[in-house]
């Protein structure tokens, strides 16, 4: 017999005669003449009844299951005596996959995301996390489908890379020479005899990538992992990070931030609406405010100011921040949050950003002084998305490349698309944990990413 989905039985509108579920034990308790078994499998937050009869002929190794066990269960599907669930299964045969040892560390009690954390391999076998990667999965559905309905085609970027994308340098450099004892040339190590014949890392966003192929096909986004080698050990940074980059061609700083602000509501939407169960878990135990959180960012228009003006509110709020404010100092997550939290009260757009605090590749605007870039900030959370219009004028480029000391013969291909066919254009990075971050009210991204990789942690 095929088995059946737990999800699946507490959708059932009737009773099933005869079906097979499987699963792992999450509780056990007996009285005179059965033993009652909460049984999980993963598919969903609930677990379901399974009442196993002392009749049944293995009934003593039945009552000797313990936490963690897995069973195969054939049985009936009937409407639950109990209170606070709809449906039961009666047990016509309970057979013994495996027992889990009586150290099993996931027993009944709540565990502290920190010790969790030290056995990531199996806390998605706990309520929280299940219901946190069930939601990063079906979030990642959502934005494939979300671009797929507006005709973005799906590129995938490669992850080894000869070029730094943000230009901060915070690259992991990927070699299969001997580091202990490479060939040198002059006195440094000579990359002319590595695997690629030059210097590569680890890519930091797929972005140059992307712009290429919307300048070939339209409207494009990647979807993939990036990495960053910064040593900020905060609840926001992980080495390792997910994230989405559309990229369009013709389109201009306010298409880019009409996209980003609808993919952030738009996806906002879907987890309420899609992931009621999973999300009801966060809403009750990790945040209470959760809700009307989502709600406002689901639904309020997102304010949005120029660099300048965010500036001047900064100043003016009369707060003590940790990090000085000025034009031309970038904006931490202290700033952010106050935009964002307590002064706005809802999502904040910020651009025209000074050019000497950002990227190469941010189109100059026409006070040569900032940039066309563009972040959306959420309560919570801060930073969630960047982008901004590419420079596509030749000339410009050309020499920001040069201000910023960058080697332009490495970037050739680069710049032959403003040779061939220059059209203004535009795109952003979404932080993927850190809408995540926002979706569930979870206060640390180490805990909405599979297995954290962060400075010191590279475990499991
Ligand atoms: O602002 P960032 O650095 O932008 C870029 O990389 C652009 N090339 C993207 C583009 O235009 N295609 O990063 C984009 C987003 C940030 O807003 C943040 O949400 C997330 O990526 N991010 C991180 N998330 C987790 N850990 C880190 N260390 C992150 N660094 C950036
Ligand atoms: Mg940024």
């Amino acid at each position: 017999m095929k088995r059946t989905k737990i999800f699946k039985l507490f959708k059932s509108d009737a009773p099933v005669d005869h079906m097979l579920i499987k699963g792992w034990v999450r509780t056990r308790r007996d009285s005179k003449t059965f033993s009652f078994i909460e049984l999980n499998d993963g598919s969903c937050l609930k677990n379901i009844q399974v009442i196993a009869e002392s009749l049944l002929d293995n009934y003593e190794e039945i009552r000797n299951l313990t936490t963690g066990s897995a069973v195969a269960v054939t049985g009936a599907l009937i409407e639950s005596q109990g209170k606070g669930q709809k449906w039961e299964v009666r047990a016509d045969k309970v057979a013994i996959i495996s027992f889990a040892s009586e150290s099993y560390p996931l027993q009944k009690k709540r565990h502290s995301d920190e010790f969790l954390r030290t056995i990531a391999h199996l806390r998605p076998r706990t309520n929280k996390y299940g219901a946190a990667f069930r939601i990063r999965s079906e979030v990642s559905y959502a934005i494939h489908q979300f671009f797929r309905e507006k005709g973005f085609r799906y590129l995938h970027t490669p992850i080894l890379t000869g070029s730094d994308c943000e230009g901060a340098g915070e690259m992991f450099r990927v070699t299969a020479l001997d580091i202990d004892d490479p060939p040198k040339k002059e006195g440094k190590t000579d990359h002319s005899q590595d695997f690629f014949g030059k210097v590569a890392n680890l890519t930091v966003s797929g972005q140059l990538s992307a712009e290429m192929f919307a300048l070939a096909l339209g409207d494009v986004y990647t979807f993939g992992p990036t990495f960053r080698a910064e040593n900020s050990n905060t609840r926001r940074h992980a080495a390792e990070f997910w994230m989405v980059e559309p990229e369009m061609a013709f389109c201009d700083l306010e298409g880019n931030m009409d996209l980003g602000e609808e993919i952030v509501k738009h996806l906002t939407r879907f987890v309420m609406e899609e992931c009621g169960e999973d999300m009801e878990l966060f809403a009750k135990f990790v945040d209470k405010a959760l809700m009307p959180r989502l709600e406002n960012i689901a639904s309020s228009e997102y304010v949005r100011v120029p660099y300048r003006e965010a500036v001047d509110i900064l100043v003016k709020s009369g707060k003590k921040f940790e990090y000085p404010v000025g034009f031309g100092k970038d904006l931490q997550t202290e700033h952010e949050r106050h935009l964002t939290e307590d002064h706005f009260k809802k999502p904040v757009i910020v651009y025209d950003y000074p050019k000497s605090i950002k990227p190469f590749y941010m189109r100059v605007n026409d006070d040569h002084e900032t940039v066309a870039a563009m972040d959306v900030l959420v309560p919570g959370v801060g930073e969630i998305i960047g982008g901004s219009q590419r420079e596509e004028r030749l000339d410009v480029l050309q020499a920001r490349m040069g201000e910023f000391g960058m080697p332009q013969e490495n970037y050739w291909w680069y710049l032959d698309t403003r040779r061939f066919g220059t059209v203004p254009h535009s795109g952003f990075g979404l932080g993927f944990e850190r809408l995540l971050m926002l979706m569930t009210g979870v206060r640390n991204i180490r805990d909405v990413i599979p297995f954290p990789r962060t400075p010191g942690n590279i475990e499991f």
